[in-house]
């Protein structure tokens, strides 16, 4: 090989690594933003990382474009390790035109999809983009069109993460919104399909752009974001926590983990729960204390609070929890509540991750607002969802089980395996107070102190239905159990589900309603 062969090749790398230049740099670095591939360097294990397709280059020659260079084309791709486990990583370059995706940005980043799939390991994609670029119009509009395809066959094969650490404009959001996890730095990051402008002209709404599309308002108001922190590290070393949880593709089952007392029990757990079953508490403190010591990652904390998500480890073994929150919205299922639980559940059943789900539920949410945004077809996600879950399947009731929400919620004949009850659990169509006024009306009313009558009476349903031993005795709950000794049985559980075998029956898919 000549110098000038290897002094061209140098020069040709060092042109695509300097990105959109060091004025830029700085830029992203004023705004508190990694560059590229800082960030990948970040995320990876030290030195793991190696670039792909690093001299791709655009064919653009609108507006001038053919005397401009895209070094790298905006984007950087490739391979490396996280944990020591095989990872595809893409990161936008916003130095580089924006981050804008072209022609060939968007083919680098089909590659790596590609070879993703193929060898069973996660995708990461950074994405910090203006969106479609703006001078190559329907390549552009193309280039999306196959990383979108691919996300949505990636789906359930491997598990697909976003970050989204800059503005993501237009296109720029529609990939991270079929992937299965969305990361938001706060303050740095936006994501909307039109900005303020445009709304400002189709609507004639004023909203600024962190109002409209930043981190809170896509973790908190529409759901669409699942995780928050403050900075890009931050924010990358809970990508890091979340994939501790997840196996490499649907294939495998996750990553377990030693070293955790089994014989742990929680006698506070006994006086924990209130006698009152209208009381709340935060059942997040029930969740950590069965879950293995600082295990407990949720999965969209400030959405639909009422249903608490996350992924633990139990005796080192990795559950999906599902838990009604009694301090929200007295721990009723909504449209929220019932899109996010069954979102999460469905990733757990691609990725056999086993469920747990804790149960303290007085119902489906009323009210007019409720029913006509959909409830009967949201809350069906969630029945559909436990349904179709082959995955080891375990629920606790820890106190209401009212009405359709009990079936809902993971019970016996959606398909749990094994459904424990504590001694206090209340089982009915409906709490014992309205059934009484209800079933007794003429009595109470009749009654010369309707009050005394109406007590009698709600003891008396309690008493005959609304325990948790008529559904012992049916089989429906599988064994009571003190609150104790919640962890020792959870983990005997999820070992003794372990070979768990269901297939459903064949068929092209489901009609999951949407
Ligand atoms: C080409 C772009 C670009 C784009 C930004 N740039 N977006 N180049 N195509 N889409 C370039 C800018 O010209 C500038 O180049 C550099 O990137 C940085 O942009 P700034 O505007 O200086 O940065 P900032 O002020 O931080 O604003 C960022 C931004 C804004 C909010 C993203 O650039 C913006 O609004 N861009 C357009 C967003 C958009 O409408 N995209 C198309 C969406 S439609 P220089 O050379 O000055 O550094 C779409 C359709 C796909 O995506 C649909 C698929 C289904």
């Amino acid at each position: 090989m000549t110098k000038s062969m290897l002094e061209r090749y140098r020069e040709e790398r060092e042109q695509v690594e300097l990105g959109g230049g060091v004025k830029r740099t700085e830029k992203q670095h004023a705004q508190g933003k990694l560059t590229a591939r800082e960030r990948i360097a970040y995320l990876l294990d030290e030195g793991s990382f190696i670039e792909l397709n690093a001299f791709v280059k655009h064919r653009c020659t609108n507006f001038g474009m053919e005397s401009k260079q895209a070094p790298g084309e905006g984007v950087v791709t490739g391979y490396g390790t996280i944990d020591g486990r095989l990872i595809y990583v893409f990161a936008q370059d916003f130095t580089v035109f924006g981050g804008s995706l072209g022609e060939m940005h968007a083919k680098r980043i089909v590659n790596i999809q590609e070879l993703a799939m193929k060898m069973g390991a996660p995708l990461i994609g950074l994405n910090d983009s203006g969106g479609a670029r703006i001078q190559e119009g329907v390549d552009a509009l193309s280039g999306y069109g196959e990383i979108f395809y691919n996300n949505t066959i990636a789906s359930g094969v491997i598990p697909q993460i976003s970050v989204i650490m800059g503005p993501c404009a237009g296109g720029a959001v529609y990939s991270p919104a079929l992937t299965d996890f969305i990361f938001m730095v706060d303050r740095s990051s936006k994501m909307f399909i039109t900005g303020p402008q445009v709304i400002k002209t189709v609507t004639g709404e004023t909203v600024s752009a962190e109002e409209l599309g930043g981190a809170m308002s896509h973790n908190e108001k529409s759901g669409v974001a699942h995780f928050i922190a403050n900075s890009d590290e931050e924010t990358l070393d809970q990508v890091k926590r979340l994939l501790s949880y997840l196996p490499s593709n649907h294939t495998e089952k996750p990553p377990c983990t030693d070293g955790f007392s089994i014989n742990q029990f929680h006698p506070k757990l006994n006086e924990q729960m209130p006698e009152n079953p209208n009381k709340p508490y935060d059942v997040k403190t029930i969740i950590e204390t069965v879950a293995d010591h600082d295990s407990f990652m949720e999965v969209q904390p400030y959405f639909a609070k009422n249903i608490v998500t996350g992924f633990v480890r139990i005796g080192g073994m990795v559950a999906g929890v599902v838990a009604n929150q009694p301090k929200h919205l007295a721990g009723t299922l909504d449209i929220d509540a019932s899109d996010k639980a069954a979102r999460f559940i469905r990733f757990c059943d691609a990725f056999q991750i086993p469920l747990v789900t804790f149960i303290d539920v007085p119902g489906f949410l009323p009210g007019v607002q409720q029913e006509y945004g959909g409830i009967i077809r949201h809350g069906a996600k969630l029945l559909y969802a436990y349904s179709e879950a082959t995955v080891p399947k375990i629920s606790v009731i820890m106190r209401k089980a009212y009405g359709g929400s009990y079936v809902a919620m993971s019970s016996k004949s959606l398909g749990a395996d094994l459904v424990l009850a504590w001694p206090n659990a209340e089982i009915a169509v409906m709490g014992p107070a309205g059934a009484a006024n209800i079933i007794f009306r003429k009595e109470i009313e009749a009654a010369d102190h309707p009050g005394t009558v109406r007590q009698e009476k709600v003891e008396l349903y309690r008493e005959t239905v609304a325990n948790p031993y008529v559904a012992a005795q049916r089989g429906m709950v599988d064994d009571i159990i003190e609150p104790q000794y919640t962890r020792q049985r959870l983990i005997s559980a999820l070992d003794m589900l372990e070979t768990k075998r269901e297939k459903l029956p064949a068929k092209k898919h489901g009609n999951c309603p949407l």
